[in-house]
């Protein structure tokens, strides 16, 4: 199958990542069904995508008609059972191997043979995801960053059985998203993750041993390396459960101490406080 062939595109959760992946896709002119797992959500995700395009009307990268038209591409949906009229799919659930497993063995019931299953996971096995279905040789990495419709970067996971026709859909969809692609084999974190959990840890250890305070510190990353957003800016940004998730998952691969989550962020995702989600995190956030 190639891109041309695609006409429905399937988003398995509407959060922060699943939303802002539908957004794009009806945007770029595909058919989308998303689907979360209860009325709340599903209305909240799809808020989120209406406020989302409304801001890009509002700066100018986006024409109201165009709006108007992606936001008529998008179907929400409870049903799994929907996602059978999809040639694409693409996982955006919780960060959890368990839970990823289920939903692509249940997509694999579902969907017809010659869809292409895609997950954004950030650090999980895709090959291990593969695995749970018939059909391994399309099953691939998408791993989109937040802001979806903003951050230019689509990284590509490479399954061991992922087919090379499934990799020239993911770089033909890249180019129609208007992204960047980036491969990486699959090992956990791949390229981004790899390189940022560790940073994000030993900005906490920072923080932990007394250091710096995180306004400083995230005041130092900003103005002395140009980042957009210092590293506690952004673990509230990306959500600390979602960080303290994938730094479990490579922890428990590597079993190297660099991806060991600190006592500080267990003990934060414990209380409720995910960062700009729940409106506190490192810092607190006006509702
Ligand atoms: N649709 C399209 N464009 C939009 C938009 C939307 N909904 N919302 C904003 N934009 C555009 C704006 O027009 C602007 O474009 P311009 O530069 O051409 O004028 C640009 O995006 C920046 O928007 P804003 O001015 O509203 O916002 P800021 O300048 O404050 O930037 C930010 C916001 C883009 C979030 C910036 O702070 C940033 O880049 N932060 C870092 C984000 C990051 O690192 N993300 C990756 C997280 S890690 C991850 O996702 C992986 C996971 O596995 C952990």
């Amino acid at each position: 199958m190639t891109l041309q062939d695609v006409r429905t595109v399937g988003v398995v959760g509407c959060g922060l990542m699943g939303s802002g992946i539908a957004e794009v896709c009806a945007r770029a002119g595909f058919q989308v069904i998303v689907r979360e797992v209860n009325e709340d959500l599903l209305r909240k995700g799809l808020d989120r995508i209406r406020a989302s395009m409304a801001k890009a009307v509002e700066r100018g990268k986006l024409a109201a008609a165009e709006m108007e038209a992606a936001w008529g591409r998008i179907r929400g949906t409870l049903r799994m059972e929907d996602f059978a009229a999809c040639d694409l799919i693409i996982e955006a659930v919780v960060e959890d191997m368990p839970t990823k497993k289920q939903v692509f063995a249940e997509l694999d019931r579902i969907c017809p043979p010659h869809a292409v299953l895609a997950s954004n996971t950030s650090s999980l096995s895709i090959t291990e995801l593969g695995s749970v279905t018939r059909r391994p040789e399309k099953v691939i990495g998408f791993h989109f960053f937040n802001p979806v419709p903003v951050m230019p970067l689509l990284e590509i996971v490479i399954g061991l059985q992922t087919a090379e026709e499934t990799v020239a859909l993911g770089r033909a969809l890249a180019e129609r998203l208007n992204k960047t692609v980036v491969i990486s084999k699959d090992r956990p974190g791949f390229i981004v993750n790899r390189l940022l959990i560790p940073y994000l840890l030993d900005a906490i250890r920072l923080l932990e041993e007394g250091v710096a305070t995180m306004e400083d510190i995230d005041t130092a990353i900003r103005l002395g390396l140009n980042h957009p957003m210092g590293p506690f800016t952004l673990m509230d940004f990306v959500g600390l459960d979602t960080l303290l998730f994938i730094a479990d998952a490579m922890f428990e691969e590597f079993k190297d101490p660099r991806y060991a989550a600190p006592p500080l962020l267990r003990r934060m995702v414990a209380a409720g406080w995910l960062g700009r989600k729940s409106g506190k995190g490192f810092y607190t956030y006006a509702a």
